[in-house]
């Protein structure tokens, strides 16, 4: 079984074609950075109308690639939120397109949870495990139960860590993203030289809050006269530091609460874009030992914005029959836990 996965939810366009086997047969992702950075940020307008010119052959190239017709796929799905509604509306339009066209069943795809079940596509993880999910948009601990079965444990009550670090490059002068580039500059940097906050450590809850650190950053900038590249190296760790300690800290939490509820559950998983960054993963890896858990975090191709997480998601879902209308509409808010409403993040 092949589903094809389109992926245009944000500020990538990608396509892929993944089989039940957990074979990713091709993987194609169109990084509309670009035309992006000039603004810091992704410009909805800009994104949508890229995704427009650029899907159809993104699509071609994913099939060419595996060397595939639509004659060869079982479904075609396409991430249908959360995320910014003109690109969403491309490429749902795209995915019905192709399946009324060829008869084949569409997949509307929760974005988050094409993150969320990365892990058993390329580590065949079981049922039930803990997911920090954590991106530009998204900062949450989820319990993953089942295909669409997710318990929230906690969220962030303002700005998302990937936010969080795309903000803080740009108060450091940094580029755009901003994770890769705090990875980047703080690899020569002191962790311990700023003493910034680490928001909500020790809070019996699980949820995580990220503004009070940036505002603490712009006070250190501030306070550092004329920042030379060794101040912003000694930021940008110690920023990096600060956000391991809070991550490390909540996951520690939602590791009891999981273990509660699910004394047979082993596995703890990262996903999502930050899930990129090294010492991050070092750090929630140290947790995950600590606990006797196993830690997965998928590739860095995987972690960031894709199309084979998409095709995954979908066939996880067509396996299960779980397949939608052509009249299906995108979702730009779609939380993963319905019971967790549609509280931020
Ligand atoms: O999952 P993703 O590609 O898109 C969303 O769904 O949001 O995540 C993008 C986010 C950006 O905020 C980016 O700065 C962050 O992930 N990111 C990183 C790293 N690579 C990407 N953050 C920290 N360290 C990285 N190496
Ligand atoms: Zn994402």
């Amino acid at each position: 079984m092949i589903v094809l996965g389109i992926e245009t939810s944000c500020d990538e366009t990608a396509a892929a074609l993944v089989d039940d086997r957990r074979r990713v047969l091709a993987d194609i992702v169109l990084s509309q950075l670009a035309e992006h950075r000039p603004f810091g940020g992704v410009v909805p307008e800009i994104s949508a109308r890229a995704h427009v010119e650029t899907l159809d052959g993104v699509i071609a190239r994913a099939l060419d690639a595996a060397k595939l017709g639509f004659e060869d796929v079982a479904g075609i799905a396409a991430a249908a939120g959360p995320g910014l509604i003109g690109g969403l509306l491309v490429g749902v339009t795209a995915a019905k397109a192709i399946a009324a066209a060829r008869s084949l069943p569409f997949i509307a795809v929760n974005h988050l949870e094409a993150h969320a079940l990365t892990a058993r596509l390329t580590d065949g993880v079981d049922f039930p495990y803990l997911l920090l999910l954590v991106s530009g948009g998204h900062c949450q601990l989820l319990i993953v139960e089942g295909v669409g079965s997710y318990r929230r444990l906690g969220t962030t009550i303002d700005d998302a860590v990937g936010e969080a670090f795309d903000k803080s490059a740009k108060l450091l002068g940094l580029g755009y993203p901003g994770g890769p580039e705090i990875e980047r500059a703080a690899a020569g940097g002191d962790p311990a030289r700023f003493a910034l906050p680490r928001p909500m450590k020790g809070r019996p809850n699980c949820d995580f809050s990220f503004a009070g650190l940036k505002t603490a950053v712009r006070h250190a900038v501030a306070g550092v006269a004329q920042p030379t590249p060794s101040d912003i190296a000694d930021l940008a760790a110690s920023f990096q530091a600060a956000v391991g300690d809070v991550l490390a800290d909540r996951t520690e939490r939602a590791v009891a609460a999981f273990k509660e509820r699910h004394p047979e559950g082993e596995t703890l998983v990262i996903a999502g874009g930050v899930a990129a960054n090294q010492t991050l993963r070092a750090r929630l890896g140290a947790v995950a030992a600590v606990n006797g858990m196993r830690f997965v975090a998928p590739p860095l191709r995987l972690c960031t914005d894709n199309g084979a997480m998409v095709a995954w998601a979908g066939l996880e879902r067509l396996r299960l029959g779980r397949t939608d209308g052509l009249d299906f509409a995108p979702r730009p808010r779609w939380p993963l836990d319905a019971r967790a409403g549609a509280a931020r993040g």
